[in-house]
């Protein structure tokens, strides 16, 4: 198999991300839709900005095991509305207590607490009513599949559960690499799994595709969580969009307080390296999949 040896990646998110935020745009209700104000809080924090990592990793799975963007959008969609949502709550003063979001003051901030959280409370509920009304897939149990999978991901086991423990490990010394690895692995890598996951599934991916996309999420989910843990101490306001230092100021437990800046740099390479091995049976049509792995440890925001 002829594979290409230089992809471009900008052109290719450019491409979809424009797709992703036509969609987001359609499913997500126009803000003067009563009740007006939870509508445009929804709306401030889903087109703030964003890197849209998730959606467009769903559509990267998709496409690497013959399946297109259209096909999947609604589910990419519904997962960064997940996100987001995630993104709202962690600010909030109860969690993170954080002002800047996607280079903008935080929702709390603009609408207050209250609607914060209801927005929160609207995008993810929304997110179910996409995957459920919206996602089309020609087999009934797959979209089941999916539809479980990403509420396990989001949930007590996967992100919620990350989240609480991220909390509960604050100012703690008896944090352990396999604490921290846990609470990355859920409080972030479980969404991101669930988006190649469910591109993929929902592409007709077969098992042992299935597979190795779950060993590739898997690395690709924590060595993403490093890397923001690293940004967040070696990086400012202006290019993070967010605030810098968060960390510090809540005494978190983060790979660079537990093994050091070069050490978390090496352990998020490592982790690339074994989610691009994981690809190796893959053709030419995971190679938006390949260039995202090295994007997230290139990457300054
Ligand atoms: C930030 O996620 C929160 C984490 C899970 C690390 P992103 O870095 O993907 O944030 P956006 O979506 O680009 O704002
Ligand atoms: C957040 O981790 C993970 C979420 C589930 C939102 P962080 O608290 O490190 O994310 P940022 O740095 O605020 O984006
Ligand atoms: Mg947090
Ligand atoms: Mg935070
Ligand atoms: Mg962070």
């Amino acid at each position: 198999m002829d594979i290409p040896s230089f992809f471009n990646l900008q052109a290719y998110s450019t491409s979809r991300i424009q797709q992703i935020n036509a969609a987001l745009d359609r499913l997500t209700p126009p803000a003067d839709a009563p009740p007006a104000s939870l509508h445009e809080a929804m709306r401030y924090s889903l087109f703030a900005g964003g890197k849209r990592v998730r959606p467009l990793m769903c559509v990267a799975a998709a496409e690497a095991v013959g399946g297109t963007a259209e096909k999947v959008l609604p589910v990419a969609c519904a997962i960064e509305m997940i996100h987001t949502f995630s993104l709202i709550h962690d600010d909030l003063p109860a969690l993170d207590n954080d002002d800047l979001r996607r280079g903008m003051p935080t929702s709390h901030k603009v609408y207050g607490e209250a609607l914060a959280i209801l927005a929160g409370d609207a995008l993810h509920t929304l997110a179910f009513s996409v995957l459920a009304g919206k996602q089309e897939c020609d087999d009934p149990a797959r979209l089941f599949r999916v539809i479980r999978l990403i509420a396990e991901s989001c949930g007590e086991a996967g992100m919620v559960g990350g989240q609480v423990d991220d909390m509960l490990y604050e100012r703690r010394p008896d944090i352990t690499p396999e604490i921290l690895r846990s609470i990355h692995a859920r409080k972030t890598g479980a969404l991101l799994n669930a988006s190649i996951l469910s591109g993929a599934i929902l592409s007709g991916a077969a098992v042992d595709q299935e597979d190795a996309l779950r060993n590739y999420g898997d690395q690709i989910g924590v060595a993403f969580q490093i890397i923001d843990d690293i940004l967040d101490v070696t990086s400012d306001d202006a290019t993070l969009g967010k605030p810098a230092g968060s960390d510090l100021k809540n005494d978190k437990a983060t790979y660079p307080k537990l093994f050091g800046l070069e050490k978390s740099t090496q352990l998020a390479q490592d982790a690339v390296q074994t989610a691009l091995s994981a690809l190796s049976h893959f053709d030419e049509r995971a190679e938006p999949l390949r260039a995202f792995a090295s994007y997230i440890i290139q990457r300054d925001m």
